[in-house]
């Protein structure tokens, strides 16, 4: 990706209104890849376009399937059965997407054919054995370079069931081994130390496979899969943006339309909640297998807490922008077990750390977390690192700053958040694009 946008951001404490976030990025993606491995035809209403999901949809169509837009803005995928994907002829590029290289080398590790993974700069530093490892134990035949992408993988192996238990609490290695499991000669069980986010499990038996979860143990049955409608819900981690920004530069309540509120992604709204947000939840529905609401963000101060440890995995994605809340509370905010933030897009930590330093915050970093000192925050230059979630996390904090923010190296947000300008605009941030220097 190109670097040389910015973002100026202004100070202003009008948010509020009504806006609608885009679809969520975990279900868009696992739409296009259980869509393109069934039989029969798959429509998916509220498809995030973005960069990550836009990679995933290039892949499936590399390898053989047919998608197209319906007027509606539905996205039609022509499956081609759990054994009809043919050999892309060249290397599958994932740009930023994490969860389309981790999802695929479990897809892949199955298929009679051989293929290659790679991705932009970020991703080609991200560790991969954390998929690659189990997957071997299925029988796959895998390589990593030094445990990070390329990712290389052998076809026409025969994949056996297998019992894992991760170290890590990550959905996306759960979901990889899930789909492997597809392709195996029997049930495949992943537990997990925490609990993670579960589309994958409520996706796969909306295409009729059959899961069962006992606990923290999840369990899939080799079937094919059949073709279904998708409703993908807004996604709660773009959301997630705005239910800071209204709560603490917030002139009135801000609704946000159709967000998806599954309960192993809404961590950010208990520890907000913990820390004196008033968000009410209110409309429950669902949205196919995903239960959506809208939330309504009521102004108020924030005070600093110790972030309970199980909200970590349900709130792993809105640590940058927890931060910015925690800069900005009365008091002391400690957090802990978050080690993973140090292998996302960018070192979340220490990404987070410096930035809200520029801005005169008091900030520790810790190898799993972060102390942070509540205070005001001044003016000044960040660079996001070409992380997303680090952008949009300094476009809110200089909602409640004392002069401008200059957010250096945000082309990365169209890799979740295309249009976040115009809507943030729509919500009450002052937000400008610029060219960079
Ligand atoms: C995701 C899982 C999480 C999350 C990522 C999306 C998914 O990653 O951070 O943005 O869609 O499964 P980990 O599994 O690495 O925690």
């Amino acid at each position: 990706m190109s670097s040389a946008l910015d973002w100026v951001a202004c100070p202003g404490r009008h948010a509020g209104g009504d806006i609608t976030v885009p679809g969520d990025k975990s279900v868009s993606h696992r739409a296009l890849m259980l869509g393109g491995i069934a039989s029969g035809a798959t429509i998916v209403r509220g498809f995030l376009e973005s960069e990550d999901c836009l990679a995933t949809m290039a892949a499936m169509q590399a390898m053989g399937v047919r998608v197209d837009r319906g007027s509606d803005g539905s996205v039609r995928v022509a499956g081609a059965g759990l054994r009809g994907l043919r050999a892309p002829g060249r290397p599958l590029d994932m740009g930023n997407a994490g969860t389309a290289m981790r999802l695929f080398t479990g897809l892949l590790a199955g298929q009679g054919f051989d293929s290659v993974l790679v991705g932009d700069s970020s991703l080609m530093k991200r560790p991969m054995e954390r998929v690659a490892a189990p997957l071997r134990l299925m029988g796959a035949a895998i390589e990593t370079s030094g445990g990070r992408p390329p990712v290389r993988i052998a076809g026409g192996r025969l994949l056996r069931g297998i019992d894992y238990r991760l170290e890590v609490a990550s959905a996306q290695v759960k979901s990889a081994i899930l789909l492997a499991g597809l392709y195996a000669d029997g049930p495949t069980s992943v537990t997990e130390p925490a609990v993670t986010r579960d589309h994958t499990e409520r996706m796969l038996r909306a295409f009729g496979v059959p899961v069962a979860v006992e606990g923290s143990r999840v369990t899939v049955e080799p079937r094919p899969l059949q073709g279904c409608e998708v409703e993908v819900p807004g996604d709660f981690s773009s959301a997630a943006f705005f239910l800071v920004a209204a709560t603490i530069a917030g002139r009135g309540p801000l609704r946000l339309r159709n967000v998806g509120i599954n309960p192993t992604r809404t961590g950010l709204l208990d520890i907000l909640r913990q820390m004196g947000a008033r968000i009410e939840v209110t409309c429950e529905r669902r949205a196919g297998d995903e239960p959506v609401a809208d939330l309504v963000v009521h102004p108020a101060r924030l005070r600093g807490i110790e972030v309970p440890a199980a909200l970590v995995p349900l709130a792993i994605d809105e640590f940058p922008v927890l931060f910015v809340a925690a800069a900005l509370a009365d008091g002391e905010t400690t957090v802990t077990g978050a080690a993973e933030l140090r292998v996302k897009e960018s070192d979340r930590i220490g990404v987070m750390a410096e930035g809200l330093r520029a801005l005169g915050a008091r900030v520790e970093p810790r190898p799993d977390g972060m102390w942070v000192r509540g205070g005001d925050l001044a003016g000044g230059v960040i660079d996001s690192h070409g992380d997303h979630r680090i952008a949009m996390s300094f476009a809110v904090a200089a909602a409640c700053a004392t002069g401008p923010v200059r957010i250096r190296d945000v082309a990365n947000v169209a890799t979740s958040f295309p249009d976040f300008v115009g809507i943030a605009r729509r919500a009450g941030l002052e937000l400008a694009a610029e060219e960079g220097a």
